[in-house]
């Protein structure tokens, strides 16, 4: 037998108490022993739940029980979080965690002294909600050298493009229902800003390198810029529009980056629709790879924490080798990275051709009915390049004394 408590009753803590309690033998099968719930940190009392005797408020409890080996920290944030993890771990407790903001911002450290004390310190559910990334990457393609993670890696966010995109629905709406539905973090701006991706492909990309990287190096844009109207050419084009995370080893440099993306049909990650998360690897034996599931919510969330508990339990006295070293990964400037970019430009198509040929040479163009305005899909080329196009593009409108250009968006869509 061995015991376990859970810091943070929030919706995955209470998803993994309610897994541990019910299905407490077919956990027991799998980790080749029993893991009995002895304790759960929370500011809050929970008399009517079925942990409400196990409820403390001490942490101090938990690191001083010597009888607890397994810790799981689903608070969330780095306050208190990272003391009490580091605490445990330096106290010789296995800590399984959700929290990407933690493992982003002291993932390094953490490994480092789980490594010390011989424990693990197992992370699976902090990416990609319930789908088993973590795990296939340091075990399955552990001979591979990966060449590049794209994900659908916000499960909020992709049920808010999904709606939006499907049923013209408004931005404020879905993300209330999202909210409701326990997808959302506590701070939506870190959902819908593009900061939760941002962690989440700093991790993978620290993964893939096996080095640390500084999430605060990855260029970083959410979906508030993103409308109605998008979808609508989007609709026109046969396309739609996904807030992806990618990271990308080019001759041996790593570009990252998290933004809104068009993509079409012919996109692997093109059906990735509602709360589901997809993830895409390219790497030098498999080729291209795909890992689909339940990006948040409580359940599938759990079921990640508890898939890292039952492998902590069968690695009891043995520090499983995973994540990454000391060494820094340096993040490529961004300028650099190629794509294409979808713009909707004010005014009349005709008119204002001469401009964005002048601007951008060959590109497809999109009018819409009733619209004052067209939109147009350029051939791919650098940020740096697009930039100094857009601008010869909106001066010229500006020279006329017109409005220029209303939307940017990086479209990965066959030339
Ligand atoms: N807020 C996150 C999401 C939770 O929506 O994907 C899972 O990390």
């Amino acid at each position: 037998m061995m015991y376990a408590a859970i810091m943070g009753y929030g919706t995955i803590g209470s998803g993994v108490a309610e897994i541990l309690v019910n299905y407490r033998d077919r956990i027991a099968r799998s980790a080749g022993q029993e893991i009995e719930l002895k304790y759960v940190l929370d500011l809050r009392e929970f008399p009517d739940s079925p942990v409400a005797d196990r409820v403390i408020h001490d942490f101090k409890t938990i690191e001083e029980d010597e009888q607890i080996k397994l810790v799981v920290e689903t608070m969330g944030g780095l306050k208190p979080a990272y003391s009490f993890v580091k605490a445990c771990l330096s106290a010789g407790k296995h800590v399984i965690t959700s929290n990407k903001a933690l493992v982003a911002a002291h993932g390094t450290e953490l490994l480092q002294i789980a490594r010390e004390k011989n424990v693990n310190f197992f992370f699976e559910a902090s990416v990609g909600g319930g789908i088993p990334i973590i795990r296939t990457l340091y075990r399955c393609l552990t001979g591979e050298k990966i060449k590049e993670i794209t994900g659908i890696l916000n499960g909020t966010t992709n049920f808010i493009l999904t709606k939006m995109d499907r049923e013209g629905a408004s931005f404020d709406e879905v993300l209330r229902e999202a909210q409701e539905l326990g997808y959302a973090e506590r701070n939506p701006e870190a959902d819908v800003e593009g900061h939760d991706t941002c962690r989440k492909i700093a991790i993978l990309t620290a993964m893939m390198t096996g080095k640390e990287v500084n999430y605060e190096d990855i260029h970083t844009e959410g979906i508030t810029q993103i409308t109605d109207v998008d979808f609508r050419y989007a609709k026109e084009m046969g396309t739609s529009v996904k807030l992806l995370g990618t990271s990308r080893m080019v001759d041996e440099k790593v570009y990252a980056k998290v933004a809104p993306v068009m993509i079409g049909r012919e996109h692997p990650l093109y059906a990735v629709s509602g709360v589901y998360n997809g993830i895409l690897v390219k790497s030098d034996m498999l080729g291209t790879s795909m890992y689909y599931g339940s990006g948040a919510g409580k359940l599938p969330t759990a079921s990640a924490v508890v898939a890292d508990l039952i492998e902590a339990v069968q690695n009891e006295k043995t520090n499983v080798p995973i994540g990454w070293g000391a060494g820094r990964q340096e993040i490529a400037d961004n300028k650099a990275s190629e794509s294409r970019y979808f713009i909707r430009v004010a005014g009349d198509a005709k008119e204002k051709a001469g401009l964005v040929q002048e601007a951008f040479g060959e590109v497809q163009t999109l009018v819409l009915e009733g619209m004052d305005e067209f939109s147009v899909l350029t051939k791919k080329m650098s940020e740096e390049e697009f930039t100094r196009r857009a601008i010869v593009l909106d001066s010229g409108c500006q020279r006329k004394g017109e409005n220029g250009i209303r939307q940017i968006i990086r479209a990965e869509l066959e030339d």
